[in-house]
This record gives structure tokens, sequence and C-alpha cells, in this order.
């Protein structure tokens, strides 16, 4: 496989800045401070940061489109979501915009659903999953953080995990280690292909 290449293309704000309906694309979800960010610039495998990182929960407030070449798909980050420490008129603004994505949005061909490997599922992460599947929407479980989560650990994470999601098994990442940056390409290049 050629190395593959992410540039931003375009961010959006606001609904009317949704862009590049009819291009393949895999969406990134998942709680603030999950580690999407930092998983777009681990899979990007490049030194100058592409997507800012922060230890402050409610670091990207925008839907960033990130260019996939060679296949010219997008990636596309989204907002986190469940960051308690911001206005409740920002956090409903912020699930609008998310949800006006994921339905209106014919190319989407998967969303890749994060979730922190260390903790028990969540509500919030379930209602995630329950919403995709509602809108037929194939789910990529990434459990990040997988640096975190000790080999003796991880068939009861799985386990956990998989009386939600069923036969989408979910896949170990660590941004620190590289774990998993294989396996996520070919998910999301055999997601995307035609
Ligand atoms: P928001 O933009 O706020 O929604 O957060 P995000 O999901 O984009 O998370 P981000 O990538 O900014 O990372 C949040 C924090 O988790 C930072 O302090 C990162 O250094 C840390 N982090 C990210 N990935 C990993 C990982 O693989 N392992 C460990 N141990 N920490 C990580
Ligand atoms: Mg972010």
């Amino acid at each position: 496989m050629p190395p593959m290449t992410l540039t931003l293309e375009t961010t959006a704000y606001t609904e009317d800045q949704l862009a590049h309906k009819d291009v393949p694309q895999i969406a990134l979800a998942g709680r603030s401070n999950v580690g999407k960010s930092s998983l777009i610039n681990t899979i990007a495998g490049r030194r100058r940061t592409l997507a800012k990182v922060s230890a402050t929960p409610g670091k990207t407030r925008s839907i960033n489109y990130y260019r996939v070449e060679p296949g010219g798909f997008f990636i596309v980050d989204l907002p986190g979501y469940g960051y308690a420490k911001c206005s409740k008129s920002e956090r409903a603004k912020w699930a609008k915009l998310t949800q006006t994505y994921l339905t209106r949005t014919p190319e989407l061909r998967g969303v890749a659903v994060l979730l922190d490997c260390r903790l028990e599922p969540q509500r919030i992460d379930i209602d995630l999953v329950d919403y995709c599947r509602s809108q037929k929407l194939p789910v990529l479980p990434v459990l990040t953080k997988a640096d975190k989560c000790k080999q003796r650990d991880r068939a009861r994470t799985r386990k956990a995990w998989s009386l939600l999601l069923g036969d989408a098994a979910p896949l170990f990442f660590s941004s620190f280690t590289g774990e998993g940056v294989d396996e996520l390409w070919d998910a999301i290049r055999e997601a995307t292909a035609d």
C-alpha cells in the first residue's frame, strides 16, 4: 500500500457550511477528549500536527473534513459530545450540527465511534451507536488509549462492548504507540471503496 496523506480541506461551523456531500466519507465521533484529533494526526503519520490536540476537553468545535489521497475520500472529525463545561446552548448547537451532518451526507459510509478503552460503556456512547444504527450507518468501534489498557483487561473490555455492538468487533487503537493504525486504515479503505 502506498502511504496515505491527509490534508485539511474544509471546516464547517454551521449547517450551511456542510460540504462534499457527494464524496465518500467516514466520520469520527466520540465523547470529548477521547482522542479523535490525536487519531487523525497518528493515522496521517506526520510530525507536523494536522488536528489540534488538547488535554482540555471541547477543543474541536467544528466539523473538519480531511481529504485522503490516494482515494480522494474524506475522514471527517466531528466535535466531541458530552462535554459538560460549556453552555447548554453551545452544546445544543454542536449536537444539531453533528446530527445534520449524519443525516444529510448521503455518501457517509460509516461512523468510527471512538470509545475510551478504560471506561465501561457509557449511556451517551450507547445512544450514539443506537442513533447510527437507526440511520443505517455502519459503526466501526475504536477503543482508544489502548496503551492504558493492559492485555489482561482486554478480553473483558471487548466482551462488554460486543454485547452492545454484536458482530462489529472493536479495534484497539493507541496514538501513543501506533497500535491499530494499519487495521484502522484497512477498515477505512474497505468502507470507502466503491
Ligand atoms: P475534543 O476535540 O475535545 O473533542 O477531544 P479529542 O477527542 O479530539 O481528543 P484529543 O485528541 O485532543 O486528546 C485528548 C487528550 O487525550 C490529550 O491530552 C491527548 O494527549 C490524550 N490522548 C490522545 N490519544 C491518546 C492515546 O492514544 N493514549 C493516551 N494515553 N492518551 C491519549
Ligand atoms: Mg478534537
